[in-house]
């Protein structure tokens, strides 16, 4: 995929709908990509400043804009409540199976009532998501319906929109000869573990529940009735089932390869099965390889490939004759929670931790998991001395699941929620109404200060390296750390920390130099280093482009900052707490005065400045190859095409050149000598030029 030509040809694009049709093309692609094939085609930057620029376009011809554009994902008001949709066919649901008996004893049914036909079965995962249904109406998203009851579900139309994996717009295909336009397909809507972790954490410094797992949220998500709510939520959609009006399809097999080749994401990972055994060889495959999937997956469904013969077997109840799921056991473990301990975040938000016996779980050995809050530990009815079950959320975060009751010692204890902090100050440990979180209320709690620390230095903050968990404990032990901007402070006790132990010249030098380069990393990160509740990388990211410094950041409003779209009321509340606080506003200063930076540079705009541009080369040049000659361009933002057209901007002429030169004055296109092209990058200084060196013998361009 040439990303860049079709880039390249949007910039030189003069006409704003056609501008806006590549625009919209270029932003599905690397959509397409990334949340398809799991591929960057450009930086996040350009992605972000191409998205930018439709929304401008957009913004100064409204009449353009159209409902599949990427800027339209998220729309429309709040509802009050959700349209019921009839399915045109009801939604079943499997009969599930749990060993390889049943799944024979499955087998034989459908040969029996086959008659003796040859059967193939299609092998696919059981994502552990929420059934969906998507209509296409002339190739473009239409609705999107909840499974419900089976018969009629919800109309989360606008909620699936969001869903970046799904396309507004699918490419047309045929089928025999039959273009495919109007059409339903099926699928799951689930979220993967990296993400499920990040919004339980954000919910948990929010003091709200966190989600069981990552299909509750999943379908906690799909149920929330403001679009733009959803759309934080990185939900992603994956499609098993294919409904053609008037069309008569043939197989499972053949109608995944059709939304493939539609753009529409289907599992990489199915296979057609010739026998029961490809179907046993596919489940112990997968029984293993599951953990290293990036979502949860709760088994494997079995289907009968012939969509003839899934008729000719028909549904039972509401669930077919033609399909079964195979489910996994969960992976679990039981083991001895010897204590419950408690671990304080940067926001003061206290966590309980089952401090567990080692014990080997799903490809790793665990002795912690967490018990979430307070609540929790009472609903399971804990007790210190329990065997207690542990689970893996998938294979992500341990969580104890359960006791073993009929192992409970005489002696078990009872936990009791302890009152004070084990931060040595003995803050006092709150349950503010409302919420399900206990916090720590001092405001020197040591822990609160080295998860802060901790965070701000983070490879996602200002990734100051050398400065992990470990090391920011023991400098807060030792006193050399109390707040964030006593990490620049740190150069003054060189000496010190060069006599300690496990520390020595090099490792203090390269900390302080890691600090010191620290102080240029752009706003973004800084603002996103502070730990302000609720603001995360995303967040800070909007905030330092549209506020610029962070002193118009401090000193905004509420009004002003939730006129962003992307940001909440809470989220404005929660900025506007912060930097009320003397404590925190005395700190910021502090990092002002030690020169760290507080403005949002733009990039260089000079080093960009053939951007847009093609040139053609022809002819020997004196001071470059090539190769070099191109890349200085492509280093300036130019592109070089091999032949000349209307659409070239310059074509640069060397000695000897060749038809290249003939074609440029026939076109009229303009023509750059080798001083017009060392001027125009810059370069046009003789002493300059003889720096270099030019061992290479000079290309003929032509
Ligand atoms: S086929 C009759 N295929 O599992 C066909 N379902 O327990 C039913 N599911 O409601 C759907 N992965 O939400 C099918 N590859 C897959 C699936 C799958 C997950 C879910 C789906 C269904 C539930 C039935």
């Amino acid at each position: 995929m040439d990303i860049q030509k079709l880039i390249q040809e949007y910039k030189l694009q003069s006409e704003i709908p056609k501008k806006i049709q590549k625009l919209r093309e270029i932003i599905n692609i690397c959509d397409h990509y990334y949340y398809v094939k799991d591929e960057s085609l450009i930086s996040d930057r350009e992605y972000d400043q191409l998205f930018q620029e439709l929304i401008q376009l957009e913004k100064e011809h409204p009449e353009l804009v159209t409902p599949d554009s990427p800027t339209q994902r998220v729309s429309g008001e709040p509802l009050k409540e959700f349209r019921n949709v009839q399915h045109k066919k009801p939604m079943l649901s499997l009969s599930n199976t749990y060993s390889y008996d049943e799944v024979k004893d499955f087998d034989r049914r459908v040969r029996e009532l086959l008659e003796g036909e040859k059967v193939e079965y299609f092998a696919e995962l059981k994502f552990d998501g929420v059934a969906i249904s998507v209509h296409y109406e002339n190739l473009e998203y239409a609705l999107a319906v909840t499974r419900g009851d089976g018969v009629t579900g919800d109309d989360v139309t606008l909620n699936v929109k969001t869903i970046k994996n799904l396309p507004l717009k699918v490419k047309e295909v045929q089928f025999d000869g039959i273009p495919i336009r109007n059409f339903e397909v099926r699928g799951e809507v689930y979220m993967n573990y990296a993400d499920f972790v990040k919004v339980n954490e954000e919910r948990v410094a929010e003091g709200d529940k966190p989600f069981a797992n990552p299909r509750n949220l999943a379908s906690g998500t799909l149920k929330l009735l403001d679009p733009r709510q959803v759309a934080q939520r990185p939900l992603r959609i994956v499609l098993y089932y294919l409904d053609v009006d008037g069309i008569e399809l043939r197989s499972q097999s053949e109608n995944i390869e059709l939304m493939r080749e539609m753009g529409l994401p289907v599992s990489p990972y199915s296979r057609l099965c010739k026998s029961l055994d490809d179907v046993f060889a596919f489940i112990e495959e997968w029984e293993k390889r599951r953990y290293s999937l990036p979502f949860q997956i709760d088994g494997i469904v079995i289907k009968v490939n012939s969509l003839r013969q899934q008729e000719k077997l028909g549904t039972i109840a509401r669930a077919p004759r033609w399909a079964i799921a195979y489910k996994y056991e969960a992976e679990k473990a039981t083991t001895i929670l010897k204590n419950i301990t408690l671990q304080v975040g940067r926001t003061g938000i206290v966590t309980p931790v089952a401090e567990l016996e080692p014990v080997f779980l799903a490809g790793s050995t665990i002795s912690r998991a967490t018990l979430h809050n307070a609540d929790y530990i009472e609903e399971l009815d804990l007790r210190i001395g329990d065997t207690v079950y542990v689970e893996k959320g998938g294979e992500v975060i341990p969580k104890v699941t359960g006791v073993v009751l009929e192992k409970r010692p005489d002696w078990a204890k009872k936990f009791v929620f302890p009152e004070y902090c084990t931060c040595g100050l003995n803050g006092r440990l709150v349950r503010l109404p409302g919420e399900v979180a206990y916090f720590c209320i001092h405001p020197e709690c040591p822990w609160q200060i080295r998860r802060r620390i901790e965070h701000f230095a983070s490879r996602n903050a200002m990734d100051i390296e050398g400065m992990g968990e470990k090391v920011v404990d023991q400098l807060v032990n030792l006193g050399f750390l109390k707040n964030i901007a006593s990490i620049y402070e740190l150069h003054l006790h060189r000496q010190k920390l060069i006599s300690l132990e496990r520390w020595g010249e090099k490792k203090v030098d390269n900390l302080l130099e890691a600090i010191e380069k620290s102080k240029r990393k752009p706003l973004s990160r800084l603002i996103f280093a502070l730990g302000i509740r609720l603001i995360g990388e995303g967040a800070a990211k909007i905030l330092a482009k549209h506020f610029k410094s962070l002193d118009a950041l401090m000193n905004a409003s509420k009004e002003e900052l939730t006129s962003i779209y992307e940001i909440g009321e809470k989220m404005a509340e929660s900025i506007v707490k912060f930097f009320q606080d003397p404590k925190e506003r005395q700190v910021i200063e502090k990092l002002r005065e030690y020169g760290l930076n507080f403005q949002e540079k733009e990039e260089q705009s000079e080093q960009k400045i053939l951007e847009g541009l093609t040139f053609v080369l022809t002819g020997e040049l004196e001071h470059f190859t090539r190769t070099e000659a191109k890349a200085k361009i492509e280093q300036l933002g130019g592109k070089v095409a091999s032949s000349v057209s209307k659409k070239t901007n310059y074509v640069v002429v060397g000695k000897n050149p060749g038809s290249k030169y003939e074609d440029a004055q026939k076109l009229g296109v303009p023509i750059l000598y080798e001083s017009d092209f060392l001027r125009l990058i810059g370069e046009g200084s003789e002493s300059e030029l003889k720096k270099e060196n030019h061992f290479e013998q000079n290309t003929l361009f032509d």
